[in-house]
């Protein structure tokens, strides 16, 4: 397994982590993927995915680099140390190595949150501050607000058919040392990618390397410098696959064909703030219906 390096941080991590939101296969599936070398696990306090990982990482804490996120209610001070320590007794452990904002709330002031953040890792309870879904500005305006610490990661979404990212976001974390952590690497469902790929490049680029077309979709997302993946698998195989992504890396004619041909969008910075705005429930009742629109629309809509 490759690894990265963390923000401008001495340590590395590995390139392929594994992601746990709607993960409910129990504890195997993760441990086969922490044993192949994917020692890098993302959840959140709400996720409900805290325990399962604590199981999955029995005895084998000290090799793991473990992700967890604070929701935005609890960014106030008091709050934020609560949720701290409850993500610490969930995990079963006495740190955390990457805290993320999990999404930015405007309501609360940046600072408080941040000043909070550094006292969570001068305690030691925090190895390194992140944030995730936050825009070059926010960014900006977060690192500004910490005193002695930076910002290592800012987690998005970036895959094959969703390129928001690559005119700022990217540009600007790779000049200034900040990992970026890819979450739906794989279109958070796989048909995604499928219904940007009418060509079926996919598929002709896995016969060529030998790789299967979801470890030739993270590899692509691999070939960003800053970029590391955290794809979710609820099953051993699924796992143990997008491990497979790691240790080689498409040519740069296969990186440009997978450019030109696949379908993709970029979404605006008020399609962004809309989608932030509407209810989970709502999302995923229109997510559910387009399943049975023509493909064309289905993009669209994605
Ligand atoms: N910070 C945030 O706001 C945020 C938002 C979304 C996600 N995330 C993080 O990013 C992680 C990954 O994103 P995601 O869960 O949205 O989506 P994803 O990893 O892009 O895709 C997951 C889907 O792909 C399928 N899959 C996995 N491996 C596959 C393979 N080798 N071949 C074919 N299909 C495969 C999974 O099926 P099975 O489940 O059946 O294996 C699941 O349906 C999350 O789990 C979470 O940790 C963070």
């Amino acid at each position: 397994m490759n690894r990265k390096p963390l923000g401008t941080t001495n340590l590395e991590v590995p390139e392929v982590g594994l992601g746990t939101w709607a993960y409910h296969a129990g504890p195997e599936p993760l441990r086969r993927g922490l044993e192949a070398g994917a020692l890098f696990i993302d959840t959140a306090e709400s996720y409900g995915s805290e325990p399962v990982v604590a199981e999955a990482m029995r005895g084998l804490r000290d090799q793991v680099f473990l992700a967890t996120k604070v929701s935005p209610e609890n960014f106030r001070r008091a709050d934020l140390f609560r949720a701290a320590d409850q993500s610490l007794q969930r995990l079963h452990t006495d740190r955390i190595d990457l805290y993320q904002l999990h999404q930015p709330n405007p309501d609360i002031p940046i600072a408080e949150t941040m000043a909070a953040m550094e006292e969570l890792v001068n305690a030691g309870k925090v190895r390194y501050i992140g944030v995730s879904n936050f825009s070059v500005q926010q960014l900006q305006h977060a690192q500004a607000a910490l005193r002695k610490h930076k910002i290592v990661a800012n987690q998005v979404r970036y895959n094959l058919v969703d390129r928001t990212i690559e005119p700022d976001l990217l540009p600007f974390c790779a000049a200034n040392g900040i990992t970026v952590i890819a979450y739906s690497p794989l279109g958070r469902e796989w048909h995604r990618l499928a219904d940007g790929d009418p060509k079926g490049v996919l598929r002709t680029v896995a016969a060529e390397t030998g790789r299967t077309p979801a470890q030739v979709a993270l590899n692509w997302c691999l070939c960003q410098e800053p970029v590391v993946v955290i794809p979710k698998g609820n099953s051993i195989a699924h796992v143990v696959e997008n491990c497979g992504a790691s240790g080689w890396r498409l040519s740069r004619e296969q990186r440009a064909r997978l450019d030109r041909e696949i379908v993709f969008r970029r979404r605006s910075p008020f399609e962004m703030l809309l989608r932030r705005s509407v209810p989970p429930g709502i999302t995923q009742s229109v997510r559910r219906m387009t399943r049975w629109l023509p493909r064309g629309l289905r993009r669209r809509l994605g």
